[in-house]
């Protein structure tokens, strides 16, 4: 007779490392896990996931591996390039939109319970939650499978920050030494606080937050980023924007954050990225970002403008960094092609 219970898989590590270039097994948390070294080998694979994904060459990388994708929030990008990402590589999943209504979660199951439930069924879960922190708390509750974190609340959406950082290497070829200027929500959003602790990984980084009073960044990350030696300007007008920034990252106001919706209405938009803008403050060389969704600070004159890669480049590009974040973390892709 065979021992059940014996028949488990191995455990994973309950701790949250560095990286330090070693993907495997790992839960992908935050952008403070990496380092400039496994940025690089994450961009390597990224650069033929994308001659995978473009020529339609079958990969079965990930063949016999389920992801579980575990959405509590609305999702366009994340969700379908997490879904496509699995399935270029051969590999297949279990999407789950809306567990508070659509399951148990409805009855009153906890979270702990529902993803012990998930890790039986997969090899790993990507989770999207409105409460920060809720990723660390999945990671601590899956005893067997990686988290990988698609945004928990107002806190981090690191692979939001990965593709955003692979755009700006992809025009700009280098990380270090770049200035950039970020406008919007810059409080309450999260793929800014990634995308700032992933600039501050790198040298000689400068960057200027441009957003109405009420959505600064928060004291405490803004001492801990100075701190690793990220140059942070606030400022509050246009006027003040430098010209000779290398990248724009323009956000939404998060109107789910906001408990007084009228304040909500009142700043949503405080500042418009235009055509005029750019040609005032903007330079030939910069891109112009956006993680979207965009409602309407983004005006779509400015699609054609050819430093415009929200729709053409950071949306593929998101893909791409996925397939090669989940080949790297199911141990399936060698740290080295
Ligand atoms: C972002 C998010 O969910 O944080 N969307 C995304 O994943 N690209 C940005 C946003 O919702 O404003």
């Amino acid at each position: 007779m065979i021992n059940e219970e014996l028949i488990l898989p191995i455990p994973k590590s309950t701790e949250f490392p560095k990286i330090n270039g070693k993907f495997f097994s790992q839960d992908i948390l935050s952008l403070d896990q990496f380092d400039p070294i496994s940025i690089d080998l994450l961009f390597n694979i990224t650069v033929h996931m994308g001659e995978i994904a473009r020529n339609a060459k079958v990969s079965n990388y990930l063949a016999g591996n389920i992801a579980t994708l575990l959405f509590y929030e609305p999702s366009t990008r994340t969700r379908g390039s997490f879904d496509a990402a699995t399935k270029q590589l051969g590999g297949q999943t279990i999407v789950v939109e809306n567990p508070q209504q659509f399951s148990s979660v409805a009855k009153g199951e906890t979270f702990g319970d529902t993803i012990k439930t998930f890790e039986a069924y997969c090899d790993l879960i990507i989770l999207r939650h409105p409460e920060v922190g809720a990723a660390q708390k999945a990671a601590k509750a899956a005893e067997f499978v990686p988290i990988i974190n698609a945004g928990d609340g107002i806190g981090e959406h690191p692979t939001q920050a990965l593709l955003d950082l692979y755009t700006i290497f992809e025009k700009k070829h280098t990380l270090s030494g770049k200035k950039g200027l970020i406008v919007g929500d810059i409080k309450n959003g999260r793929t800014i606080h990634s995308l700032l602790r992933g600039l501050s990984l790198f040298k000689n980084n400068t960057v200027y937050l441009l957003s109405p009073e009420q959505l600064k960044l928060q004291r405490p990350l803004l001492e801990d980023l100075s701190q690793k030696g990220l140059k942070i300007f606030e400022i509050s007008q246009e006027s003040e924007i430098p010209r000779d920034c290398d990248f724009w990252y323009w956000t939404r106001v998060q109107k789910e954050r906001f408990q007084d919706q009228a304040e909500f209405e009142r700043l949503k938009h405080s500042f418009i990225a235009t055509p005029q803008l750019l040609q005032k403050y903007g330079n030939d060389e910069m891109i112009l970002m956006h993680p979207l969704p965009r409602v309407g600070e983004i005006s779509e004159e400015v699609d054609s403008d050819p430093r415009a890669v929200y729709l053409r480049n950071q949306i593929r590009n998101g893909m791409y960094i996925r397939m090669a974040l989940l080949g790297l973390v199911l141990g399936k892709i060698p740290a080295r092609l």
